[in-house]
């Protein structure tokens, strides 16, 4: 079997962002919830439903090492409406070196609202937090904070590796849509599509 030069790029760059992923994870298992960075097929499932047509602002939260924030880019959604939120010096490191024309903000996802351009608020949020792993308090300071962020009938788009339903602090909050099990990540995801409940439900 022979490399081009191109492989043995792309094979350098994964195995330098996992072993980022894995040094992260030892430091901080809660915050990265994972041991591993995301599948292409959760990656894909993750990005589904953005069209390129979309004008609006999309923001990812917790983006690691950019496997989510590749597939938005693949859907042909215009950069300049991504903004990317991602709390660890060394995930943000790689995020910069990934993707040099994105926005990205070193910031906790609590301070969403703090962290959007000005008089904008988001049509989609795709987030890889960890809401499970992080505790109630983080967890319903971030759900407020998404809820402020995203315009009416905005989308949220959050995976878990939980086996139950979609989590009961977001449904007070989101209504479901739509679910689809991700076999191949490690382990089985689940991706929920949320719709934002008015501010007075
Ligand atoms: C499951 S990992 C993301 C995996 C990512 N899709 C990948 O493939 O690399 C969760 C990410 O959320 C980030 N994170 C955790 N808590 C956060 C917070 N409060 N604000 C912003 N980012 C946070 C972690 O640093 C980590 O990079």
């Amino acid at each position: 079997m022979s490399f081009t030069d191109a492989d043995l790029y792309t094979i350098r760059r994964s195995l330098h962002t996992s072993a980022a992923f894995i040094r992260e994870w030892m430091r901080s298992p809660r915050t990265m919830g994972m041991v591993c960075p995301s599948s292409a097929s959760l990656s894909q499932a993750m990005a589904a439903g953005i069209s390129p047509e979309l004008n609006g602002l999309v923001v990812e939260l917790g983006a690691g090492t950019g496997t989510v924030t590749q597939e938005l880019l693949r859907t042909g959604i215009n950069p300049h409406n991504l903004l990317i939120i991602e709390k660890a010096p060394a995930m943000i490191q790689i995020l910069h070196q990934r993707f040099p024309q994105l926005n990205i903000i070193q910031g906790d996802a609590s301070d969403l609202c703090q962290l959007l351009p000005q008089e904008r608020r988001a049509d989609y949020i795709i987030s890889s937090l960890p809401l499970i792993s992080l505790g109630k308090t983080a967890r319903e300071a971030i759900i407020l904070a998404m809820h402020e962020s995203l315009r009416e009938k905005g989308i949220l788009v959050q995976y878990t590796y939980s086996w139950s339903s979609a989590n009961p602090s977001l449904m007070d909050k989101f209504q479901l849509i739509d679910s689809r099990r991700i076999w191949d990540n490690v382990p089985p995801a689940q991706v929920f599509r949320f719709m934002r409940k008015p501010a007075s439900s």
